[in-house]
């Protein structure tokens, strides 16, 4: 089987820890989309580490691959190695597709200039930039162009496009143009023999995987809530983050992928943009401290939500999902929470997520309660499986299957590979939907 494992809401569901975990029943792990504005961290072996591009299937000496809608911040991807190699993790094969779109310097120090203005609350790693000049067909440089003969070329002609826009910015001036671009060139000349050796064609390579009975797991970064097409426009990032998008970026048939979605048992936020079940109270710090809910790439706070299960169902939909995987249950132990099963606004009502959130307001229904959770404690779920949870996770987990109509398959108690429940889980949840 292969699978496409995405996030429900807006990023940061801990799907660093669900790919971990699967991906020694994989053979190929795989990044689809985004590029190191995401951070996924891993506590694996007793070790913490934190991967901004390279795929967490590399802990487990899986082959990973960095598909072609990566915008790729070669330093990044440099970074991520040296702390693979550092934390004692040996990689095993490492593809990243020539037609990746590099992140250049300019492009960072745009993301910058540009947020003064639109504050969008964008990480700043230069994603929306790489993403014009992608869709601009001249203005972009991919990894094939770094690593071939004509890179100095390449760059040159796509920087004298963007002249005027540098200069706008305060980024160059008419006069340092010249030495801007040599700077550039020097930098990235030095990172494109250590990228080289890793350079490829991810669609051709996982083909002949396929054919060889190879299978694959593709992680998306983000969230859904965050697509560029589907989700809370403006305030998303530059690419597909829907499942959907692995494949149309991948360049791969959608029929043998099975999709799961990534869901943290309540949703967090960073960056500008509306987020209808914002805690703005004691229980959304509460939750923000105990869930570590601090960017793993700028360090900002998350802001921290009910569960909703109006977006839930949206993203069930928009993703195709067809299990959901809970993440970081044990964080709303001891806490009492509801969850949003409609909007309202003006006496108006939807069960249906709104294209302009702003005004809507959630309706929450029943209260939920269970006690907080020792790690020995949730050793014992994980043996006892779905039934030894506790009463009131059950009925929250219960309510959300039946509101989004898609099972659960796994419950995460813990940053932990091993506290994660999965006996019995998805078939007790599927008796939900019968
Ligand atoms: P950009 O992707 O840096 O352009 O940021 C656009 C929006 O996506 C901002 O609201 C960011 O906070 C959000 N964003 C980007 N990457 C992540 C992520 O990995 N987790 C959560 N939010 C993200």
């Amino acid at each position: 089987m292969n699978a496409v494992v995405v996030g429900a809401y807006w990023g940061d569901e801990g799907k660093g820890k669900i790919v971990d975990l699967l991906a020694s029943d994989f053979d190929w792990v795989v990044r689809y989309n985004g590029g190191d504005n995401a951070g996924h961290t891993i506590v694996a072996e007793g070790k913490k580490i934190v991967l901004h591009i390279i795929p967490s299937g590399i802990l487990n000496g899986k082959s990973v691959a960095i598909g072609p809608d990566v915008f790729f911040n070669p330093l990044s991807f440099i970074k991520d190695l040296e702390e693979v190699h550092s934390k004692g993790f040996s990689p095993g094969r490492i593809l990243i597709d020539e037609r990746c779109h590099l992140i250049l310097p300019y492009h960072i120090a745009l993301d910058s200039g540009q947020e003064k203005s639109q504050n969008i609350g964008t990480t700043k790693r230069g994603i929306g930039p790489a993403a014009k000049d992608k869709a601009s067909r001249i203005e972009n440089i991919t990894v094939a162009d770094l690593i071939s003969g004509n890179f100095s070329q390449r760059l040159l002609q796509a920087m004298n496009s963007k002249k005027a826009e540098l200069v706008q910015y305060g980024i160059i001036s008419e006069d340092s143009f010249a030495a801007y671009a040599e700077k550039i060139f020097a930098e990235y000349s030095a990172y494109s023999d250590k990228i080289a050796p890793f350079a490829g064609s991810v669609a051709y390579e996982l083909h002949e995987a396929v054919a060889n009975g190879k299978s694959i797991l593709m992680e998306g970064a983000q969230g859904a809530l965050l697509d560029i097409v589907h989700g809370t426009r403006p305030y998303v990032t530059s690419s597909n983050t829907v499942a959907g998008g692995a494949f149309a970026n991948i360049g791969i048939n959608p029929k043998s992928f099975r999709i799961i979605g990534i869901v943290k048992a309540y949703p967090t936020r960073v960056g500008e943009g509306p987020f209808p079940t914002q805690l703005d109270n004691e229980l959304g710090k509460q939750i923000q401290e105990e869930g570590f809910e601090f960017g793993a790439t700028t360090g900002r706070p998350r802001k921290a939500g009910m569960p909703d299960f109006v977006a839930l169902k949206y993203s069930a939909i928009i993703n195709g999902v067809e299990e959901w995987a809970i993440t970081k249950a044990d964080v709303l132990a001891g806490k009492r929470f509801s969850a949003a099963v409609y909007y309202e606004k003006d006496g108006e009502k939807t069960k249906k997520f709104p294209l302009k959130l702003e005004g809507w307001k959630p309706v929450y229904d029943k209260e939920y309660f269970f006690p907080t959770i020792s790690e020995q404690q949730a050793m014992e779920m994980v043996k006892g499986g779905y039934d030894s949870l506790p009463e009131g996770l059950k009925e929250y987990i219960k309510d959300l299957v039946q509101y989004t109509g898609v099972p659960v398959s796994m419950v995460s108690l813990s940053p932990k590979r091993e506290i994660t429940v999965i006996k019995n889980v998805l078939e007790r949840t599927w008796e939900c939907l019968r």
